[in-house]
């Protein structure tokens, strides 16, 4: 039985043979950050300091760079003899280590579902026990498929103001084990379990404007997080761009341009990638592109990046060559699950 000795905290404890450092974590009723617990969100990511652990997870929430740094996923990762992990990238507390795992479960009710485009879902739920969820905007909750013990990640796209309800952005998908569901048979009313909130993801306070970049679903996070910059006030020049295929993937432009009302700091463009109706007004090309061709310059930007692996990816490459730090880009990268 693997011993894991967890730096700076001082503390340790066993995993079984074939057991994720997490689950060896949670299960002796201590606490390792996570999200999604299927090596896609990064949530999880510490470095390896010594020993040996067989890796599995997706290739982007850990690069082979990160991976040949020491990098590791706790929640993918196996070890095979005795292991020191270093928890400080997750900034836990010896407290929280201590005091096991603290995410809560929730009783929600569908209060709608609403078709945004022809294969993404808009789900509000209502949640009933308990009645709020104390949440961070760019955060995500992992929904129960009912009558399973499956999980799926959905980022929150209300604000944190709106306490009461979970707003998700659900991608529809051949087979998927949620999203077939909620297509067939799921209804308002019916209910559903919630646990959460996850995710490191969040505005960082700063005086630099900001990029946001949405692709797909990835929209949910950046909504919440502007719904909450209006609620804050927020003067910081905010550009948003929403990058679809063509204009019937737009979706929730209504709700983005109702937060310009409250702020006028904000800045909306939507880009499609392929067919353009007559009269469109917006632009045209990978999301990236436009960001290219709108700001030759980005230095002292920070940047905000939600969707598909391959946008964040495309998209940091330009960023940085634009002038944006490294550290000052903060992404959730959107890999389906089905
Ligand atoms: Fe490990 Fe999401 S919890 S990658």
């Amino acid at each position: 039985m693997p011993k894991v000795e967890v730096v700076p905290l001082g503390a340790s404890y066993d995993c079984r043979d074939d057991e994720t450092l997490l689950a060896g974590a949670l299960r002796e009723g201590r606490y390792l950050r996570y999200g999604c617990r299927h090596g896609g969100c990064g949530t999880c990511r510490i470095l390896l300091v010594e020993g040996d652990v067989e890796q599995s997870g997706s290739t982007f929430a850990l690069t082979a760079s990160d991976r040949a740094d020491g990098w590791v996923l706790a929640c993918a990762s196996v070890p095979v003899e005795d292991c020191v992990i270093d928890v400080s990238a997750t900034d836990l507390t010896a407290e929280e280590f201590l005091a096991g795992d603290q995410v809560r479960g929730y009783t929600a009710e569908i209060a709608e579902i609403r078709r945004l485009t022809p294969d993404v879902r808009g789900v509000r739920l209502r949640l009933l026990d308990p009645p709020s969820m104390r949440f961070t905007a760019g955060q995500f909750v992992n929904v129960e498929v009912p009558g399973t013990s499956v999980l799926r990640a959905y980022s929150m796209a209300n604000p944190p103001s709106d306490s009461g309800h979970a707003d998700l952005v659900v991608r529809l998908l051949p087979g998927g084990a949620f999203s077939a569901l909620l297509e067939d048979r799921l209804a308002p009313g019916d209910r559903l379990r919630l646990y959460g909130p996850f995710g490191q993801l969040k505005v960082r306070l700063s005086h630099r404007p900001m990029i946001m970049a949405a692709g797909g679903s990835g929209l949910a996070p950046i909504l919440s997080m502007v719904g909450d910059l209006a609620d804050q006030q927020n003067r910081r020049q905010v550009t948003v761009f929403f990058g679809a295929r063509s204009a019937a993937d737009l979706y929730h432009l209504d709700r983005l341009r109702a937060l310009q009302d409250r702020m006028p700091c904000l800045e909306i463009v939507p880009a499609l990638s392929e067919r353009a109706p007559a009269g469109w007004a917006g632009e045209t090309g990978l999301v990236t592109d436009v960001i290219g061709r709108r700001f030759p310059q980005l230095e002292g930007y920070d940047a905000y990046l939600c969707g598909p692996p391959a946008m964040i990816d495309a998209a940091t490459g330009l960023l940085t060559a634009r002038g944006v730090r490294l550290r000052n880009i903060y992404f959730d990268a959107f890999v389906p699950t089905g």
